[in-house]
């Protein structure tokens, strides 16, 4: 329930403030007043296990002291030059050069998801061989909210058709299989269109994609999936351009989701997991492509935010931590963990239709029923306002709850938030149903 002094805030907001929030904030009709580690606290003072980590962005929790000394020292001294050079610039670039894969070794900085995914499209758009205009995407995915982001994935808005130059291929989705298959006698048949796409289409000139797609729901690819089509892109001169803005920096259970799956993307867009909920994000990749004199014209990295102080002091403490702590490793032994008690709520109630996940990110699908598999939104929402009310925040979207904690949550909140989503799941059942 949402507290007093939390109704009279909204209340109070609701007179000037656009509406338009996400569906998780507008069925929680929360205010949160102060986090730490795994932990959040309302205006009421009631406390909840974030299993949602921010904006799947906190994997050190909330307010990590660590964190919180870098960003403050920072405060102090300077706050933005545009994108010149700061004392702090070249340590978290060879800190990156440390975490990712060596061929992976030129980085530009950023703010925002949407944006880096937009200057990953510009340098595509800069390099790309004459003849390759166009771009290859997978359907459903996300990649942000701004025009080109949108266009990739032919995002429609309202009567208007955002299909951009883009040409879509099929997602390894094996719980509603586009293709009405089941995996394995499937034998991947979704991966061979896309490589038929790739292969047969001689003006793609790079694939935009999630390894693994968050807002699709956590849709882990089955095994050969990317093996396939990774290939395929090779053989064919089309770039790989990993959307790594949810999945990278550990969550995974692999510093790239692309690591684990045996990829080798070209280029990389991270920005979730880099900076503890800070803004602030990084375009990764190959010397020859960022550093091109088509790509690299000036300016091209330049906006009022890339490489801001603040932003990169956040990434340096969080990106140390993570290395020093061994936190990745550790998200994937909680992954493993989480996923056991996940199991067993999925063979508790059939309106559970699937769970799966990867390292410490997992989607569970709500269903009216098991044989039809309709999406079934209103226990989703009902699922997360009870496990709100029990003090358990998720992630919710449509008929899917995503369950992303901090890498550095302990045993006994893991268990405790696997036990708060059971009774969430077992009384928003009985409330649907009655
Ligand atoms: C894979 C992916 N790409 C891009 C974005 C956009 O990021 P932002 O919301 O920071 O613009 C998101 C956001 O959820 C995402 O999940």
């Amino acid at each position: 329930m949402t507290g007093h002094r939390q109704r009279a805030r909204l209340n109070r907001e609701a007179r000037h403030l656009a509406p338009g929030a996400s569906e998780e904030t507008a069925a929680g009709q929360r205010v949160f007043a102060e986090g730490a580690g795994a932990l959040l606290t309302d205006l009421d003072g009631n406390e909840y296990l974030d299993f949602a980590a921010g904006t799947l962005t906190q994997s050190l929790g909330h307010c990590h002291p660590e964190v919180v000394d870098a960003l403050t020292a920072q405060a102090r001294r300077l706050w933005n030059v545009h994108d010149a050079a700061t004392p702090g610039r070249a340590d978290l670039l060879d800190l990156l050069a440390r975490l990712l894969p060596g061929h992976l070794g030129t980085y530009a900085f950023f703010s925002t998801g949407a944006e880096v995914v937009e200057a990953a499209l510009r340098v595509v758009q800069a390099t790309a061989p004459a003849g390759r205009n166009r771009i290859g995407a997978l359907r459903h995915g996300f990649h942000g909210k701004t025009m080109g982001a949108r266009m990739l994935v032919h995002w429609d808005i309202g009567h208007q058709a955002f299909a951009g130059n883009s040409v879509l291929g099929y997602a390894p989705n094996c719980y509603r299989c586009p293709l009405g298959l089941t995996y394995p006698s499937c034998e991947l048949r979704c991966a061979s269109l896309v490589r038929k796409h790739i292969a047969e289409k001689p003006n793609v000139a790079a694939l935009v994609f999630e390894p693994v797609q968050g807002a699709a729901g956590v849709v882990v690819p089955p095994p050969g999936y990317w093996e396939r089509i990774a290939e395929a892109c090779r053989a064919n001169g089309v770039l790989l351009v990993a959307d790594e803005v949810l999945t990278g920096g550990g969550r995974t259970g692999a510093f790239l989701a692309c690591e684990l799956l045996g990829i080798e993307p070209d280029l990389v867009m991270l920005s979730k997991g880099m900076a503890n909920g800070f803004p602030f994000a990084v375009l990764a990749g190959r010397a020859e492509l960022l550093r091109s004199p088509e790509a690299a014209t000036a300016g091209s990295y330049a906006s009022t935010y890339a490489s801001n102080p603040l932003g990169i002091a956040a990434a340096d403490a969080t990106l140390r931590v993570i290395e020093r702590d061994g936190l990745t490793e550790r998200a994937a032994a909680l992954g493993e963990l989480l996923g056991e008690r996940l199991a067993a709520l999925h063979a508790r109630f059939d309106r559970l239709g699937d769970v799966r996940g990867v390292g410490l990110l997992y989607g569970l699908e709500f269903v009216t029923d098991r044989e039809s598999r309709t999406p079934d939104p209103d226990l989703a929402r009902a699922v997360h306002t009870t496990a709100l009310d029990l003090g358990l925040r998720t992630a919710l979207g449509g008929h899917i709850i995503r369950l992303a904690p901090p890498f550095t949550i302990d045993e006994a909140q893991l268990d405790e938030g696997a036990r708060l989503l059971e009774l969430a799941i077992e009384r928003a059942v009985e409330q649907v149903v009655a």
